[in-house]
């Protein structure tokens, strides 16, 4: 992956320092996204070297099980463990009280389960991703079980959002989740309360999972250009 672009620089930092947290016989949830990926390239290279060793990895997506496989991360299933040690995951907004908005890539549903075990949750993100309030500058995402699209829709309406289906590119039609769903891309003019407007959200029949992540997130690394320098921050 070429490095020389700032953001992409800053991606790889803050998830190569992610990588670089994890000990020898963790189990670790792999999450999904481009600032992931560079934390799975890194797992792999540490594995590699020697320096980490007896890991297996928890994917949260089709994405994170091609990438482990990449890298040589040995992967296991929610029915073969009983704890997850850490999860490394990215997001599409952070809040100050480490709230998420996370669905960029419609993986949200398998990396809420898999970031919500772990019993390290560490957020891996560029600067551009920090805002004041969720929903400033990202739509939010809900997974929708196909045949209840329409009164799904309905319902997020009159809780005051704007849903769009979100469509493919390169393929023709919406997208389809890893769980064979659709995503609803919402836009609220102004999200109070994540906590709350995530189980309201859930609780309209036919939605699946949105993309709120409500106190989930342990530690957040911030990747950002200082001086012309890529340097990583803890939140
Ligand atoms: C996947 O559905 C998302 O939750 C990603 O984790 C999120 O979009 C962050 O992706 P990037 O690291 O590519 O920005």
């Amino acid at each position: 992956m070429s490095t020389e672009d700032p953001v992409k620089l800053m991606k790889q930092q803050v998830g190569t320092a992610a990588a670089a947290r994890v000990q020898s016989g963790s189990i670790v949830g792999l999450g999904t996204g481009s600032t992931t990926a560079f934390a799975i390239q890194a797992l792999g290279d540490r594995l590699k070297s020697g320096d980490l060793k007896d890991i297996k990895g928890v994917p949260t997506s089709f994405q994170a099980i091609v990438l482990a496989r990449q890298n040589h991360i040995p992967l296991v299933s929610l029915d073969e463990i009983d704890h997850i040690d850490v999860a490394i995951d990215g997001a599409d907004e952070v809040d100050p009280q480490k709230n998420l908005i996370k669905g960029g890539g419609a993986a949200h549903t398998q990396e809420k389960i898999v970031d919500s075990l772990a019993d390290l949750f560490i957020v891996v993100v560029d600067g551009g991703k920090l805002v004041d309030r969720l929903g400033s500058t990202f739509l939010l995402p809900v997974e929708v079980v196909p045949m209840a699209v329409t009164p799904v829709m309905r319902a997020i309406e009159k809780l005051g959002g704007k849903p769009e289906l979100r469509m493919g590119v390169k393929k023709a039609g919406p997208v389809v989740t890893d769980n064979g769903n659709l995503v609803v891309d919402v836009k609220f003019d102004s999200i109070d309360n994540p906590a709350e407007l995530e189980k309201t959200l859930n609780n309209i029949p036919g939605v699946l999972e949105n993309g709120i992540f409500a106190g989930v997130a342990n530690v957040v690394l911030v990747g950002e250009i200082i001086d012309g320098k890529p340097t990583v921050r803890e939140v």
